[in-house]
């Protein structure tokens, strides 16, 4: 039954999501061969190369109180920082000596980052560094805001939805925040011609596997460019500090299930999944994952932006260890590649 399937999954791209169901419950059984069928299709669209993102985290400052971030305003023992203009661009500068096209600036929703900041160093970036690309993962601002900084040169923009049921979403985030919301900012980057990222957490607290399996139709439904997938993982200043990590296993094979359903995906292995799993990067690459996204931003600083407890971000999780990152790839028959890394359809709305 499971390998049938994965046959239907991989002629169709898309299950009911009674089929995604079964196939999540009886994993122990089929999980091999979806990850194998994951690994045919991932090769036929992107070949064996594993693109290469360089983090910047650029703020710990958050005006948002998700009941699982550690960086949450309520949280009052997190370190606080922010980076500047020229903090930020160093990094960036950073980044471009090692090779990287891509720099992902990501932080908490600080106000400190006006559109007209933001746009300086969008601007900034793009214009010393041409051929890069600029990616965003700010959170939720208006659609104005998603405009400006999309004239300003932003290429792509990443926004987890957390998870894709409306009640359960209300349970990980507190009342002022709304999934419908969530959904319109989704939107909104879409149109603006963002290549744009989704994603959900494995294992967040009161998770079912039903809401696993809805996930998949969901994500055909919204079709985005790319989809950032992680485990759950505690931090101990958030009211899910006594809640159970996700699993890596369980992890991986939504990674699977997700590229055969959105073939095109950029699927990155997580930093979350590599805090778990020790061989995270290399084994979501063989669930059919091609991103990884080591962390650029200024060591001093790296440790602040804690999500969870335990967040990697020493060896090859660090940009300063390209080499290491290289070499294990291709002791795993991948080949990183650090160009700017498109999907390959971009955004045709755009
Ligand atoms: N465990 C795992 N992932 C987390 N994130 C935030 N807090 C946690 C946690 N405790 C993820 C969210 C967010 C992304 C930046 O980090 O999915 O979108």
């Amino acid at each position: 039954m499971c390998e049938e399937l994965i046959d239907k999954l991989c002629k169709n791209a898309c299950l009911s999501a009674q089929e995604y169901l079964f196939l999540i419950q009886n994993r122990q059984s089929c999980s091999e061969s979806l990850y194998a069928a994951a690994r045919r299709v991932r090769d036929g669209v992107y070949g064996r190369k594993v693109y290469i993102r360089g983090l910047i985290e650029i703020s710990s400052f958050c005006r948002n109180d998700c009941l699982y971030c550690g960086i949450r305003r309520s949280n009052k023992a997190a370190q606080r920082y922010r980076l500047d203009e020229n903090e930020i661009f160093a990094a960036a500068e950073k980044g471009y000596s090692l090779g990287l096209r891509t720099f992902v600036l990501q932080g908490g929703e600080d106000a400190y980052y006006t559109d007209e900041r933001l746009c300086n160093i969008i601007r900034r970036i793009k214009g010393e560094f041409p051929g890069c690309a600029v990616t965003l993962s700010l959170g939720e601002r208006q659609r104005e805001s998603y405009e400006r900084l999309r004239a300003a040169g932003a290429d792509r923009y990443l926004l987890r939805h957390e998870t894709a049921n409306p009640a359960h979403y209300s349970r990980l985030h507190p009342p002022r925040m709304s999934f419908e919301n969530r959904l319109r900012c989704l939107e909104s980057l879409k149109s603006l011609g963002y290549q744009t990222g989704a994603g959900f957490m494995v294992g967040s607290p009161f998770q079912t596997e039903e809401m696993l399996a809805r996930e998949l139709p969901f994500l055909k439904r919204l079709e985005p460019q790319m989809v950032g997938i992680g485990p759950f993982v505690p931090h101990c200043e958030t009211p899910f500090a006594a809640y159970a990590q996700g699993s890596a296993e369980l992890t991986l094979f939504m990674l699977a299930l997700t590229r055969l359903t959105l073939p095109d995906v950029l699927l990155p292995a997580t930093t979350a999944l590599s805090t778990v799993d020790g061989n995270g990067r290399i084994d979501g690459m063989n669930a059919g994952a091609n991103v990884v996204m080591p962390n650029l931003t200024p060591p001093k600083q790296r440790k602040k932006f804690s999500l969870y407890n335990g967040k990697a971000g020493s060896g090859a999780e660090a940009a300063e260890n390209l080499a290491e990152l290289k070499a294990q790839l291709k002791a795993a028959g991948y080949e990183a590649d650090l160009g700017r890394g498109d999907h390959i359809l971009r955004n045709h709305q755009g």
